[in-house]
């Protein structure tokens, strides 16, 4: 990646916020789900001791990170990656707008997101649209972050270098996940993982690469039946000394999908089925994403099949 395009890309290229389908996955997994007191009129309670509301009816003594976390402990409801209750290092303190309030000196839940919103009677239903967020809907999820925090201090920012000592730099992880992932944690079939963009546009953040990188015809390409059914006997074919033949009819009477080549929430091609973003030893050996894990520094174009192969871990020939 050369020095500014990637700061350039992050104000030309409209990105997506991750869509609802990302929460409704997380929900999927909770059981004891909260209702959802925003975008009804009807659940002024859930947060004001009285039904008027007003700021001195506010439930937990008008602590307000204890309020929302009430819900959204990533139970209930979904949590919040970003730390709260804290006050601002100085240099950060110069660069938050004045319309991001502040309470008492610390950011708290309500620094970023209006929920006066909720507190009309005329309020607009529930999903509301981007999170509530101050200044509405950025163009880029990042733009969002650089309302405070400087992109200069980024722009030689590293988001592969994912190791310290040998343990995981949490902070790292969020610029690509809304939370941190457990790395014990097995591959699940599209699964989102919580990605702040969909597919190319998390990483079309920083990376500007021609739409016919680096063939024509891949980027959002779905794989046929037969394609994924080769791409999971050719994945197989490391591990097994079997015929490709023999193989392929495993992969057919097992379904088995591909493991080690991810494909977007939908199922298609996208930046990282080829590059692996995260570094070497963050994930276990043992997990199939693991493979083709580069170093701080690329050595190997982040590939998950050595360069030269990487065509035919997709195509037959
Ligand atoms: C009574 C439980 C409850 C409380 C209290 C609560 N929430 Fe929520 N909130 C939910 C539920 C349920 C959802 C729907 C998403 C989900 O299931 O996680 C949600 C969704 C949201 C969303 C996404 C909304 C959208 O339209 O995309 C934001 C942002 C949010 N809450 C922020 C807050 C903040 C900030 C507070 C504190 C002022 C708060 N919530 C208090 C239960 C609650
Ligand atoms: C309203 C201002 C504001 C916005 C917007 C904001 N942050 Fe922060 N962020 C802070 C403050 C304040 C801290 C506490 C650390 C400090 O003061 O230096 C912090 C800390 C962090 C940290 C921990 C770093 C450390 O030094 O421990 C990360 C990572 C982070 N923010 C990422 C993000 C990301 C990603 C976004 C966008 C989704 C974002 N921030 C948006 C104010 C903000
Ligand atoms: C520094 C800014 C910042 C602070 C502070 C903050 N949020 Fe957020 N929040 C965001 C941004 C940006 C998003 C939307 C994008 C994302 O999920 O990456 C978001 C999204 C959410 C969502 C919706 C998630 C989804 O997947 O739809 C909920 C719920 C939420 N926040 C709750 C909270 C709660 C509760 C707190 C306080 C504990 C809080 N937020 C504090 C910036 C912040
Ligand atoms: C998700 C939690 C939540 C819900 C639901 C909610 N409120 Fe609020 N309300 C708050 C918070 C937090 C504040 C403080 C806002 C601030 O300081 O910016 C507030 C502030 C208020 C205020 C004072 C506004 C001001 O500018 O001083 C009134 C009045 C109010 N709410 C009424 C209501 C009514 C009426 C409803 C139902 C239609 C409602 N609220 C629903 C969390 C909520
Ligand atoms: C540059 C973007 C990026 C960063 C930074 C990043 N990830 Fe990821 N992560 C992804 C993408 C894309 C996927 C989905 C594809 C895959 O599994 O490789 C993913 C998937 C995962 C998975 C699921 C893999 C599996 O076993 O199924 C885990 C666990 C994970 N990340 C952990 C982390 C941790 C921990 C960090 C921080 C140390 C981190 N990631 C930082 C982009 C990133
Ligand atoms: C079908 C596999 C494939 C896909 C999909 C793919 N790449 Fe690549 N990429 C490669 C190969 C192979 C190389 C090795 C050098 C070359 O042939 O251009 C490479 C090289 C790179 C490089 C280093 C060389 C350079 O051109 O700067 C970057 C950065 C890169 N890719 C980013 C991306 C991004 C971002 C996306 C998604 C928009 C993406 N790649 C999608 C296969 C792929
Ligand atoms: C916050 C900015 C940022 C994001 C987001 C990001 N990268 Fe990178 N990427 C970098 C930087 C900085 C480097 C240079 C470090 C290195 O040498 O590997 C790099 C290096 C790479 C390389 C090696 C380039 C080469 O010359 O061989 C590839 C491939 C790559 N990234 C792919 C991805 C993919 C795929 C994603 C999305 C999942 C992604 N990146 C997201 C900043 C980013
Ligand atoms: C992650 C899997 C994957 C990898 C790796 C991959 N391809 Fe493809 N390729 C596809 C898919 C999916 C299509 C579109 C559907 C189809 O043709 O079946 C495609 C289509 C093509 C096409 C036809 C394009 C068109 O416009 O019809 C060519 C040529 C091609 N690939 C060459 C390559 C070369 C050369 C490489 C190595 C640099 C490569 N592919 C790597 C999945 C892959």
């Amino acid at each position: 990646m050369s020095r500014l395009p990637w700061l350039v890309a992050v104000l030309w290229l409209a990105v997506l916020w991750p869509g609802p389908t990302q929460a409704a996955e997380g929900k999927a997994k909770r059981k004891d789900i909260a209702q959802n007191p925003h975008g009804d009129s009807g659940l002024c309670s859930s947060c004001h001791t009285s039904a008027a509301g007003g700021r001195e009816t506010l439930r937990f003594g008008g602590n307000v990170s204890r309020l929302c976390q009430s819900c959204h402990d990533g139970r209930r409801a979904i949590r919040e990656a970003h730390v709260v209750d804290v006050i601002p290092s100085p240099m950060l303190a110069r660069q938050i707008p004045g319309d991001f309030p502040l309470a008492g000196g610390t950011l708290t839940c309500l620094t970023c997101h209006d929920i006066a919103q909720n507190c009309r009677a005329d309020q607009p239903p529930a999903p509301s649209g981007p999170a509530l967020l101050r200044g509405g809907r950025p163009r880029d999820p990042l733009l969002f972050c650089f309302r405070c925090h400087a992109p200069e201090s980024y722009r030689p920012f590293n988001p592969h270098d994912q190791l310290e000592a040998g343990k995981p730099k949490t902070d790292t992880c969020l610029w690509c996940h809304a939370d941190v992932p457990p790395v014990g944690s097995q591959p699940r079939e599209s699964a989102s993982y919580e990605l702040r963009a969909p597919g190319a546009a998390l990483c079309r953040n920083c990376h500007v690469v021609a739409q016919s990188h680096p063939v024509a015809g891949h980027m959002s390409a779905a794989p046929s039946a037969d394609m994924l059914q080769y791409m999971s006997a050719y994945e197989m074919k490391a591990k097994m000394r079997l015929p490709l033949a023999q193989l392929l009819e495993i992969a057919r009477a097992a379904k088995r999908m591909p493991r080690s080549i991810p494909l977007d929430a939908d199922g298609r091609v996208t930046c990282y089925s080829c590059h692996n973003p995260h570094e070497k030893d963050l994930l276990p050996e043992g997990n199939p994403r693991a493979v083709g894990a580069d170093s701080k520094q690329a050595t190997n174009h982040r590939l998950r099949i050595p360069q030269g192969s990487v065509c035919v871990a997709c195509h037959q020939k």
